[in-house]
């Protein structure tokens, strides 16, 4: 075997720097930034238009640029026939998150700009990526259920767009709101599995619709974007807050992982947690469901005197998607549906500075073995 000097070995990468975004800073200690931006003002405040203009284009929009970007996007939702077409012959079981992966596939030889890298194109593939990613969600759902596909509804924000597709219920302000909080508080975490998936396929200078289909299959490992799928059907099975403690111990004790705690950068705590806990707390009272949210902070007091371990955003996602009436298998293509502008704002920055992503391994196999011939 050939010896040579191999740089020190990070399992899983963990603590690698695998490359440089001006995109999203991600803080161990609890803080979140989309381009130098807190997350916690503006997500609470800010429609989700806002937050993908900022995360593509690198500043916030002018009023101007926000209904310029708003009506593009509103212009992009509709799905080409056959698109439609393909959700209709999918199994009726099929995961929906097996069908917006196939969805955005179908999408790529729709897209004139398919083959076209160059920072302007991507920026148009992005806004019809964002566009027609709820729409295949929201339409796909629908079809699966053997209802027909809504209707846009050009004047709603694309995350009351959303909501109202899937439901045919118009969203109260209040819960416009709600679903733009929640839009903009997944829009981006740096270098997250799913968009290191993205950025990896850009880096061969593979198209955007090759590299949103790569991410689309790397969110929905439970590890990922399917932990808050996960962790609807734990916190069911929990059903009351007195008996949070003796099935977490029960579960830790078989050596379980226990969904939506732990995180591969936060330490101390996920920075978009106060923000979901709270809307979990405000639905619970609105929907008379109050008992999700005193199990989960049950949970959190027993994982962290047991592990010091912290619980991750998708905690308080899968009661708050729960309480606005989602069924948990929608929990994880509702993350697509917004993380889509993040993975686009990454394969923009990819493209616009490309160098091949293309690490090293630590070869752990058999070595000078000698071919014996052919079997006899
Ligand atoms: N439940 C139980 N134990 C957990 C745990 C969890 N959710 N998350 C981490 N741990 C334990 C590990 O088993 C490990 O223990 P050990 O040292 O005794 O082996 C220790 O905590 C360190 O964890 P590690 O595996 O190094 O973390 P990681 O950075 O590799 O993994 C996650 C990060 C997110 C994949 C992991 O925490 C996890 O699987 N969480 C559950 C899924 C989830 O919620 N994902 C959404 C992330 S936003």
């Amino acid at each position: 075997m050939t010896t040579e000097n191999k740089p020190a070995y990070s399992p899983g990468l963990a603590g690698v720097i695998a490359g440089e975004t001006q995109i999203c800073w991600v803080d161990p200690n609890a803080g979140l930034a989309y381009r130098g931006y807190d997350i916690h003002e503006m997500g609470e405040k800010a429609t989700f238009e806002e937050v993908a203009y900022l995360l593509l284009n690198g500043e916030l929009p002018t009023a101007a640029q926000l209904k310029q970007f708003t009506s593009a996007i509103g212009a992009e939702r509709s799905l080409p026939e056959p698109v439609t077409q393909m959700l209709r012959l999918l199994p009726a079981n099929t995961h929906p998150m097996d069908v917006v992966r196939t969805g955005v596939s179908m999408l790529a030889p729709f897209d004139k700009d398919l083959n076209d890298q160059s920072h302007d194109a991507n920026i148009r593939k992005a806004i019809r990526l964002i566009a027609k990613v709820s729409t295949i969600i929201a339409d796909g759902y629908r079809i699966s259920q053997k209802q027909d596909p809504v209707p846009e509804k050009p004047e709603l924000t694309l995350a009351a767009n959303f909501f109202y597709k899937l439901t045919g219920e118009v969203p109260p302000d209040w819960k416009t709101r709600m679903m733009d909080t929640i839009f903009n508080l997944y829009a981006d975490h740096e270098f997250n599995a799913s968009t290191f998936a993205a950025r990896v396929t850009a880096s061969t200078l593979a198209d955007m619709y090759a590299a949103v289909t790569s991410a689309c299959g790397t969110l929905k490992g439970p590890l990922h974007g399917g932990a808050n799928e996960e962790s609807m059907k734990m916190l069911d099975e929990v059903k009351t807050a007195d008996r949070a403690e003796a099935w977490l111990m029960d579960k830790l004790g078989k050596k379980a992982k226990i969904m939506g705690f732990g995180h591969r950068v936060y330490k101390t705590g996920d920075s978009r947690v106060p923000i979901m806990r709270e809307i979990g707390r405000d639905l619970g009272k609105r929907t008379g469901k109050e008992q999700w949210v005193p199990i989960c902070e049950e949970l959190e007091r027993v994982m962290e005197r047991e592990k010091t371990l912290y619980c991750n955003v998708d905690l308080y996602a899968a009661p708050v998607l729960a309480m606005l009436g989602f069924a948990s298998e929608l929990n994880t293509p509702i993350f697509a549906a917004s993380r889509v502008a993040g993975w686009c704002s990454h394969v923009v920055e990819q493209h616009d500075h490309n160098r091949l992503i293309r690490p090293r391994s630590l070869y752990t196999g058999p070595e000078d073995r000698k071919y014996p011939g052919p079997p006899k």
